[in-house]
């Protein structure tokens, strides 16, 4: 007789972590990764070790949302020491290497006056001798030039630390990821494999094609106490089939956040894949399966951690056939490469494009357009507003674009002309930058300083400005978080009483009464050009 054969339950949740922290690109690069696990993961946990109230406090207290708190209301903490004196054993050598960071950084501010900088070699920290050049800028302002290519071929990156955690979920309300590492709760299995496994393709693959049980279980590896929960992952039930669009014209699918699916009867193309799964809930959205059998191009407008969603990204790699990510400078904590993150965590065909490269696909292009702002300031590469030109239509997408010097719009209408549809965000507040970037700094920041400095969007002058330099027919505001399926990796909510909801509404007001479509998305739309 035929072994049976099943599927992997549609809301069978993956959480990738590093560390047992939930993974992003900052902690896969491995400079950037040890800065994380010195400067806040065993910060956050010896915090939560000596006051546990305090942590469980700030979490209740909406205005904290997303600051660094561990939520296991106060208990755990047995299990959190052990996290972190766990951690300072096994990432010795990453600390060393952080703080190695911090000296070096030390050093050049006192001994790096504009003068050769050969004779500092010798006092460059054991750590980081043959991974670091030090270089000036023609101001001569020195700074530190990491070997990414060659870090990540060195014991600073260990795969070893990844894991993926499956368990099902049936409900939005996830709590905020980054700041709480995962513990075992009896619910989830995890399964100590690095992303960069094929076997996790095998495994999201059955949430389309049915495997046999012993096939999977020799895959994954096992254990006699792991086969029970993992068999309550699996179903017989087969999913409804995928269907892609086969029209004339161009598919335009809203999935939440910044992720929009761009379909023709030629090519596929997703934007900044961040997905729910399917279960029941009171909001319609599309989901895992309302994509085609297969995605042509993922289009990664910058490496925020709600735009390079791993958990999302991992479950499609199967489906993906090319990732194209903003070229980043290279060589700085603020700045990792996210091919190589990428490629690192076993994506394949993943290509860089810069401002004004433009890389054709079937029926149109994609030109990756400068996209300023919102990272407080820093010195960064990897970002991108990504036009797209499908079937002679026209689509900018602009993520979290700061329109903080409107000629550069100008100098881009008279390279490129008008824009039909444009997708805005307008996260205009913003966190200050020590929110993502604190722990790459060697000094803290002042407090003013910190504030000034945000991750902030365009507002309604900026956002309009935008719309009028184009000539844009139809106006959309997304990428701003309200879903709640996807607060876990935001911890944003906003009120009526919000700046991005406030602006966002007198910017529609404006359009619609010049006769511009315009709306702010939320859960899920469909437009069709035909
Ligand atoms: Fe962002
Ligand atoms: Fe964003």
């Amino acid at each position: 007789m035929q072994e049976p054969k099943f599927y992997l339950k549609q809301n069978v949740q993956c959480e990738p972590l590093f560390n047992q922290w939930y993974a992003w690109t900052h902690l896969i690069a491995p400079h950037t990764a040890a800065m994380f696990i010195s400067n806040l993961h065993l910060k956050i946990m010896k915090s939560y070790v000596a006051g546990p109230q305090i942590h469980a406090n700030a979490v209740k207290n909406p205005a904290m949302l997303g600051g660094p708190f561990i939520d296991y209301q106060g208990g755990r903490v047995d299990e959190i020491r052990k996290l972190a004196d766990r951690t300072a054993k096994e990432s010795a050598h990453m600390i060393e290497f952080a703080e190695s960071v911090k000296s070096l950084n030390q050093l050049l501010n006192t001994e790096a006056k504009g003068y050769s900088l050969e004779p500092l070699y010798a006092k460059i920290p054991q750590a980081l001798k043959g991974y670091v050049e030090l270089v000036y800028d023609v101001n001569n302002n020195p700074s530190i030039r990491f070997l990414e290519g060659l870090l990540y071929k060195s014991r600073y990156y260990n795969p070893e630390a990844q894991s993926i955690l499956l368990s099902l979920i049936d409900r939005d309300d996830r709590a905020f990821a980054l700041s709480t590492p995962r513990l075992p709760d009896g619910k989830s299995l995890q399964l100590r494999i690095p992303f960069a496994d094929e076997t996790i393709d095998e495994l999201f693959k059955m949430k389309q094609v049915p495997q046999t049980l012993s096939y999977i279980e020799e895959r994954l590896r096992l254990t006699a106490d792991q086969e029970e929960l993992f068999k309550t992952f699996l179903t017989e039930v087969p999913p409804a089939p995928l269907q892609s669009y086969s029209g004339a014209g161009v598919r335009v699918r809203y999935f939440g956040h910044a992720c929009i699916l761009l379909e023709t009867n030629e090519v596929s193309i997703l934007m900044d894949p961040a997905l729910s799964y399917s279960y029941e809930n009171g909001i319609e959205r599309y989901t895992y399966q309302d994509l085609p059998e297969t995605i042509d191009y993922v289009l990664i407008t910058h490496s925020h951690q709600d735009h390079v969603m791993f958990e999302t990204l991992l479950q499609l790699r199967h489906k993906i056939k090319n990732i194209i990510v903003p070229r980043a400078h290279g060589g700085s904590l603020e700045d990792p490469s996210t091919k190589r993150v990428l490629e690192n965590i076993g994506f394949r065909n993943v290509f860089e494009i810069d401002e004004m490269d433009t890389i054709d696909v079937p029926g149109g292009s994609i030109t990756g357009l400068p996209f300023f702002g919102e990272h407080c300031d820093l010195n960064i590469g990897t970002k991108a507003a990504h036009l797209i030109k499908l079937k002679n239509r026209t689509f900018l997408l602009a993520a979290d674009s700061n329109n903080i010097e409107p000629e550069l719009y100008r100098h881009l209408f008279e390279l490129v002309g008008g824009i039909e549809v444009l997708f805005l965000g307008m996260e205009c507040d913003g966190a200050p930058m020590s929110w993502l970037y604190g722990p790459l700094l060697s000094k803290p920041l002042d407090r003013k300083m910190d504030q000034s400095r945000r991750f902030s969007g365009s507002n309604y002058e900026k956002g309009m400005q935008i719309v009028d330099c184009f000539n844009c027919e139809e106006v959309y505001v997304y990428a701003l978080g309200q879903e709640p399926w996807l607060t876990y990796a935001l911890s944003l909510k906003y009120t009526d009483e919000s700046n991005p909801i406030i602006d966002s509404n007198k910017l529609i007001a404006d359009c619609q009464s010049r006769g511009v479509i315009a709306e702010r998305l939320f859960g899920l739309k469909e437009c069709v050009y035909a």
